[in-house]
């Protein structure tokens, strides 16, 4: 009895230490399990003498239940410091400075070449890319550019294997070069697409030149073709007009000079108002008022003809530029070659 009557003050000594999961349940084995003075008092009972049995036993029962409650309440209270305890551990100081690594931007030539698909993407045309080691086939013969012609020689084009025996379109299996310009995929889309077509296609291509302040063996060009009935030039000037607004500001003019490609008749040199100076000539424009931009002009009968589109049913237009000279004349970029060398102080500015 007089065991009982301590053990609840001890009790809530014994809780009070424990502050934590691990010593709350050692606590409350000593307190309630196999060897505790209330099991032992238990076991005890049935050997009291009859007369004492009734007291003892709800003496007991008090005890018991009032060391439940206790036992109850500081497991909650253990509960919610633990929990204290883990956030405290976990706590991060949010004012602290991040260490920033430097951040990469989009290479300028990427950049425009981005734009310019975005450009003709809002005007409804589609996104293509074709393959840079290209079929003789689909870079000139599909292009109307004849056997011979000069771009064709090893001083202007890059071949990977070069096969002299005669292709036909209808046999694709010969010299094998690595593309001179994007116009190849004028074919392999017409090819696999039936019209209205409305594409453009960035990419690389590839020239037998030696690197000069606007030349590099490896450059990029941007293609645009329009199919559909009725196609006229009036809407290649619309397209380009629109595009030159866009790209350089409002109120840019665009003049279309006579000039030759093989797949196109007529074809165009496409030059915009400068952007500088309006047209009144200033160094940008070396004093023309004009900067040359992209060759264009109207698809020959011939390429459509290569495609199996009927050329008295469809016309339209195509146009090649290149984005190295876009990059170039929009940023007052002198030489090339600084597109190139990746100098941070160059691309830093981008
Ligand atoms: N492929 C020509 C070049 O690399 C550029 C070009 C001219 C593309 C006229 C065209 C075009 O689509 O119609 O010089």
């Amino acid at each position: 009895m007089d065991d009982l009557d301590t053990l609840l003050s001890d009790a809530h000594a014994l809780l009070a230490a424990a502050t934590d999961r691990r010593q709350f349940d050692a606590a409350m084995s000593q307190l309630t399990g196999r060897s505790s003075i209330i099991a032992e008092a238990k076991r005890r009972l049935s050997q009291a003498p009859m007369e004492d049995r009734p007291a003892l036993g709800k003496k007991l029962n008090e005890v018991s239940a009032a060391l439940e409650r206790v036992i109850a309440a500081r497991r909650v209270e253990v509960d919610r410091l633990e929990a204290d305890a883990l956030l405290a551990d976990d706590r991060r100081d949010v004012t602290l400075p991040i260490r920033t690594l430097p951040l990469g931007t989009e290479h300028i030539i990427q950049q425009v070449l981005d734009e310019v698909c975005e450009i003709f993407v809002s005007l409804g045309y589609s996104v293509a890319t074709g393959p840079e080691a290209e079929l003789a086939l689909y870079n000139f013969d599909a292009l109307n550019i004849p056997k011979g012609h000069p771009s064709r020689f090893e001083s202007d084009t890059l071949y990977i294997n070069y096969r002299d025996e005669e292709t036909s379109y209808n046999d694709p299996v010969g010299t094998v070069l690595l593309r001179t310009h994007t116009s190849p995929m004028q074919a392999r889309w017409m090819e696999s697409h039936q019209p209205p077509v409305h594409v453009v296609v960035p990419g690389r291509v590839f020239r037998a030149d030696t690197l000069d302040a606007t030349h590099s063996p490896v450059f990029h060009q941007i293609e645009g073709l329009a199919v559909d009935e009725g196609i006229t030039m009036a809407d290649l000037r619309g397209t380009l007009t629109h595009f030159a607004r866009e790209f350089f500001g409002p109120g840019r003019r665009i003049r279309l000079n006579p000039s030759f490609f093989p797949f196109t008749e007529p074809s165009a040199e496409m030059a915009v108002s400068c952007f500088a100076c309006d047209g009144s000539g200033c160094r940008v424009c070396s004093g023309t008022g004009w900067i040359e931009l992209m060759g264009c002009g109207m698809v020959d009968p011939n390429v459509f003809e290569a495609v199996g589109y009927d050329p008295a049913k469809w016309t339209g237009f195509a146009f090649g530029m290149g984005g190295e000279r876009l990059a170039m004349v929009r940023h007052g970029i002198t030489h090339i070659s600084h597109l190139y060398q990746n100098d941070l102080r160059v691309l830093n500015q981008f």
